[in-house]
């Protein structure tokens, strides 16, 4: 039996009541945390998102119909409460913040019954994710998740009140677009009234952005929805959202500054956190040489040491050979670890190998001093001790190398350095560690397509200074591309904007475009920009990795409403799905023979 609320109205959240209301007949609503029958009294812990109260019902006070409603209490009732607000006569709970108080209860309707949820509603839940994510809805009443969709809320509208004081303009600009080469792959609509032609859904905003630029809008921002067909990891989805923006008339610096006012506001702002500002800037090679990465988590030390000078001269073929192909041995000092046990030193060695390196060479400088190494036998006792002072490495620690082309040895050791950071304790969690990445390099040659790509995207202006090398050295080539790292994380990049068409020219020669297919491409953007362009440039956040990491979640998802898994499906809505015959002959379409097979045996 469910009952309407008329005539009745909620006048108070749970917590919003303390013993300042005590006295005041007040109605609340909300659902049934748990009901407990204790002969004559029954308590219901009521829920809202802003938390728990206590109610307490009595024959005497409420009669005996409302009593008996409240005997059928169960937990995920919805129900509505009036009564009086009281100081607890038992004791005071401390774990909540109504727990001083509690509603002594006149009347009280039920408006939902709730047949027994699959699990329970609570905060640290230990229910298997598919299994939350199935019933999103009803996960999303937990506490934790509430806690963090509101301030997930209350970052977007800071963000967006600051914007509009610092003069951003707030622009829709469209999810239905054309397809351009813009990085990861695209989804895309078929289209019905043009059938075989698809639109492609945003992967950023970014062209718009800049033809806005063009049309004098100056300083943009939009919370945008973005898509990229890519595989997903714990920081990534295929939809997702950006804090977009672009500004005319401006250069690095001047993007720099008003962002690190943007996060110091919005840290300020939502969780009370104060952080100075400027935030420290690095190259993107210091940031290679010195942590393997560029997003490098600042927060603990660890840092690698380029070693090939002392490695040059031994006899172990695996260093040499690195070197003479060009490449590199570099190695991490992991204190106080000499002693590993081998099974965990070869689980590291594993864990390299998944990031692409052939192997990982270790030596531990022992108690004693002594050496236990993978290729002491290679080295003299003098080349050993050179490596070890190279290394800064003291009694009791594990050293670790890895020899390779330049960009294998930084992956590798890059994320060892992070894997070693967690397992080992070493990383201090209520550090934020805020940092600009800047000079990127331009273009990043690409072993599959045998070519050179733009490592931002091919609107990124060279810096002036190096741009003599475009011909002659074009992996030589900077940006003025920047990005900006928390904590080891990628949380928003962006850069100045090619507006001069001679340099776009010879940027679409670079990358391997001809005139016609670059007009074929972005001939929208080239052609607006024949007729007037504002020097420009700009910066998009992912919006998701901000809120999870301010809220020292682990996982993307747990700031995502309705959140994809990793083959990107939603497990709630079990999209994506196949569709009607009906809606395949508007759009022209058939499913060929061998995709349907394959769906098949897969159900
Ligand atoms: P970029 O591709 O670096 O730049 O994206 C900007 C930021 O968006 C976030 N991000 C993601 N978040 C979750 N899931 C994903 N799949 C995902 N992909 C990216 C990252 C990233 O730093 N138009 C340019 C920006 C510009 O130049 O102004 C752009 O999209 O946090
Ligand atoms: P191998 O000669 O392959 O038996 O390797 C001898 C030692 O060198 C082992 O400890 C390997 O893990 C290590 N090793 C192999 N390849 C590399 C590499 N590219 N970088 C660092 N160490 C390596």
């Amino acid at each position: 039996m469910a009952e309407s609320m008329k005539g009745w109205k909620r006048s108070h959240r749970c917590t919003e009541l303390s013993c300042a209301n005590a006295g005041e007949e007040v109605t609340v609503m909300g659902w049934v945390q748990k009901q407990r029958n204790k002969g004559g009294i029954i308590f219901v812990d009521l829920r809202d998102r802003s938390g728990i109260l206590q109610i307490i019902f009595e024959e005497s006070d409420c009669g005996s119909e409302s009593f008996a409603k409240a005997e059928k209490m169960r937990s995920e009732f919805v129900i509505a409460v009036q009564g009086r607000v009281e100081r607890r006569s038992g004791a005071v709970n401390e774990n909540l913040a109504t727990g001083e108080i509690e509603i002594r209860a006149k009347q009280t309707r039920i408006l939902s019954e709730s047949d027994t949820p699959p699990f329970p509603v609570e905060a640290d839940s230990r229910t298997k994710e598919e299994i939350r994510l199935k019933y999103r809805y009803l996960d999303l009443r937990r506490p934790d998740l509430q806690q963090k969709m509101m301030l997930r809320s209350d970052i977007t509208s800071k963000m967006r009140a600051f914007m509009a004081q610092e003069g951003f303009l707030e622009i829709e600009t469209p999810i239905l677009c054309k397809s351009t080469p813009e990085g990861a792959r695209d989804y895309l609509v078929p289209s019905r009234v043009h059938p075989g032609n698809f639109y492609a859904l945003p992967q950023s905003p970014q062209l718009y952005k800049q033809l806005l630029m063009c049309s004098g809008y100056d300083r943009y921002f939009q919370i945008a929805r973005c898509f990229r067909d890519e595989d997903l990891r714990a920081d990534r989805q295929p939809e997702f959202t950006q804090a977009d923006m672009e500004l005319s008339f401006v250069d690095v610096d001047d993007v720099i500054e008003v962002n690190e006012r943007l996060i110091q506001y919005v840290c300020r702002e939502t969780i009370g956190l104060d952080v100075t500002i400027p935030f420290p800037r690095m190259t993107w090679k210091e940031a290679m040489e010195r942590y393997g990465s560029d997003k490098p988590d600042t927060r603990f030390e660890m840092e690698l040491v380029n070693v090939s000078d002392v490695a040059a001269d031994c006899e172990f073929g695996v260093f040499t050979s690195a070197i003479q192909n060009g490449g590199s041995v570099r190695g991490i000092t992991v204190k106080g670890q000499a002693a590993m046990p081998r099974k965990k030193i070869d689980a590291l060695v594993e864990f390299a190998k998944g990031y692409g390196a052939k192997g990982l060479a270790y030596l531990c400088v022992q108690e004693d001093g002594s050496y236990k190494s993978s290729f002491a036998k290679f080295m003299t006792k003098e080349q050993l001790d050179q490596l070890v002072q190279a290394m800064k490495g003291e009694k009791g620690d594990l050293l670790l190398f890895a020899a390779d082309k330049n960009a294998i040895v930084y992956n590798v050791l890059g994320a060892l350095r992070v894997e070693l950071g967690k397992q080992l304790g070493l990383i201090d969690e209520s550090k934020f560690n805020f940092l600009w990445i800047v000079e990127f390099p331009l273009l990043e040659w690409s072993e599959e397509e045998g070519r050179f790509m733009a490592m931002h995207h091919p609107f990124t202006m060279p810096m002036e200074e190096d741009w003599q090398y475009i011909d002659s050295d074009p992996g030589r080539v900077r940006a003025k591309a920047y990005d900006i790292v928390l904590n080891g994380v990628e949380l928003g990049g962006g850069s100045v904007r090619i507006h001069q068409d001679d340099i776009q020219e010879k940027m679409f020669e670079v990358l391997g475009f001809t005139k016609e297919k670059a007009w074929e491409q972005f001939g929208f953007l080239l052609s607006a920009f024949q007729y007037g362009v504002p020097p420009h440039a700009g910066l998009a956040y992912g919006l998701d990795r901000f809120v999870m990491l301010l809220v020292h979640a682990d996982n993307i998802r747990e700031v995502i409403a309705f959140p994809k898994v990793k083959d990107a499906s939603c497990l709630m809505t079990e999209a994506p799905g196949r569709v009607d015959e009906k809606q395949l002959d508007e759009l022209q379409i058939s499913i060929m023979e061998k995709a349907q097979e394959e769906q098949g045996t897969q159900q």
